[in-house]
């Protein structure tokens, strides 16, 4: 007795662009309370500069402690490298508690490597459901809810998901979205208006395009009808469009550049966290099918037309400023000519969308693991 045991080791585990933003204010938080052993494990699923190393010094997260080198492929050779690579991480060192956090193959590929070696996990960002299978996305949430000993949901319609499901409500926490954490963070220092200089472009008189889904730009009519229709929102109010780089090799196969060669599209390599959140809140509208943009321009109280049949975020729409287009370009034109003429609707906030999520989690793992 009398001898202090070792802090218990919390391993978060981080891959792709929007999962650098969940962690951040959680890495924060945990190693704020000095009660734990919090460790970064970076899957390596996006290895880009643009798309990973920009991430780690705007929103000042740690160096990784253990770097996987995995890297892109078909879903089973990503999810299996980062598969193979976090059991040999957790075998040298067991965590006392997985964190995973939103819906990325590295999600899914950390959340079975940890239930299979009976280590807790906590699921960030928990009962989020498109309905809709044919997304990668909505199969990952899928198996690392169901996987998960922590359900920490964003809003309540995760909760209800997470019910129907049969899902023990004792392992159920609506803490918020950790997504605003980050936002309401760094939103004040962004300097919008510097950003808007370096691209030439003017407070309320642009539309943020994005878009990188599958569904969207794997297919040739899908991304032709969609490029044709930002063209003609180009012609009312100028257009910037970061380019992910799945979409800028498919504009490439399919010989589509034609459409965005016109003085009122800029279309740029992809930007950082705080050019986008710049660039969002200074925008007329975004026009999207990112599932992080639908939530901070929601934040933000920005019009957001979202690309796709459906969303896994649906109060961003019943509460916020979302509206879910799919790809009825005749649709995106209408709402697009609402939001001109001042028609469109306001939206309002979400319950716990209010920067404090983290702490929020924090307190519970506290709780539970501390027993404090
Ligand atoms: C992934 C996520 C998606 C998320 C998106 C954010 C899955 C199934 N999808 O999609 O939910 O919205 O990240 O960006 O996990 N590439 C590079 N450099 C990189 C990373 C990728 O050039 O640093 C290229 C590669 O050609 C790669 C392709 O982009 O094959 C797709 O990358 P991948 O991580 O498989 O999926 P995303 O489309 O980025």
């Amino acid at each position: 007795a009398g001898k202090k045991s070792a802090k218990i080791n919390i391993a978060c585990i981080a891959g792709a662009r929007p999962n650098f933003i969940k962690i951040a204010p959680l890495i924060n938080e945990l190693t704020k309370v000095n009660q734990f052993d919090v460790t970064l494990i970076h899957t390596g699923q996006h290895y880009d500069s643009t798309m990973s190393d920009i991430f780690f010094k705007e929103l000042n997260i740690k160096k990784p402690d253990v770097n996987i080198i995995s890297g892109s492929g078909s879903h089973a050779e990503q999810t299996g490298m980062i598969m193979t690579g976090l059991e040999k991480i957790f075998t040298a060192k067991r965590p006392g508690l997985v964190i995973v956090v939103g819906d990325v193959n590295s999600t899914l590929s950390a959340a079975m490597v940890t239930s299979k070696m009976v280590i807790p996990l906590a699921h960030v960002e928990a009962g989020l459901r498109s309905y809709d299978k044919k997304m990668p996305e909505e199969v990952n949430r899928i198996v690392t809810d169901r996987l998960s000993d922590y359900l920490f949901t964003p809003s309540a319609d995760a909760n209800k998901n997470l019910a129907k499901e049969g899902i023990d409500k004792r392992k159920i926490f609506f803490t918020g979205n950790i997504m605003i954490d980050t936002l309401k963070k760094f939103i004040k220092g962004s300097k919008p208006r510097d950003i808007l200089k370096k691209y030439g472009l003017k407070k309320n008189e642009f539309c943020l395009v994005t878009m990188h889904r599958p569904s969207n730009v794997d297919n040739i009519e899908v991304l032709g009808r969609l490029a044709r229709a930002i063209r003609e929102i180009s012609n009312s109010v100028k257009v910037i469009f970061p380019v992910h780089p799945r979409t800028s090799q498919k504009i490439k196969e399919f010989k589509l550049e034609k459409y965005f060669s016109t003085p009122g599209i800029l279309l740029t390599e992809p930007i950082g966290y705080i050019e986008t959140i710049a660039l969002t809140s200074t925008a007329k509208l975004v026009v999207t099918d990112s599932g992080g943009l639908q939530e901070e321009s929601t934040y933000l109280k920005v019009p957001c037309l979202t690309m796709r049949e459906n969303t896994e975020r649906p109060v961003t729409e019943t509460e916020g400023t979302n509206t879910i287009i799919g790809t009825d370009t005749g649709l995106l034109l209408r709402k697009f000519r609402e939001i001109m003429t001042g028609k469109y609707k306001k939206g309002r906030l979400p319950k716990y969308w209010d920067g404090n999520t983290a702490k929020r989690i924090t307190k519970i793992l506290q709780r539970k693991l501390l027993q404090v």
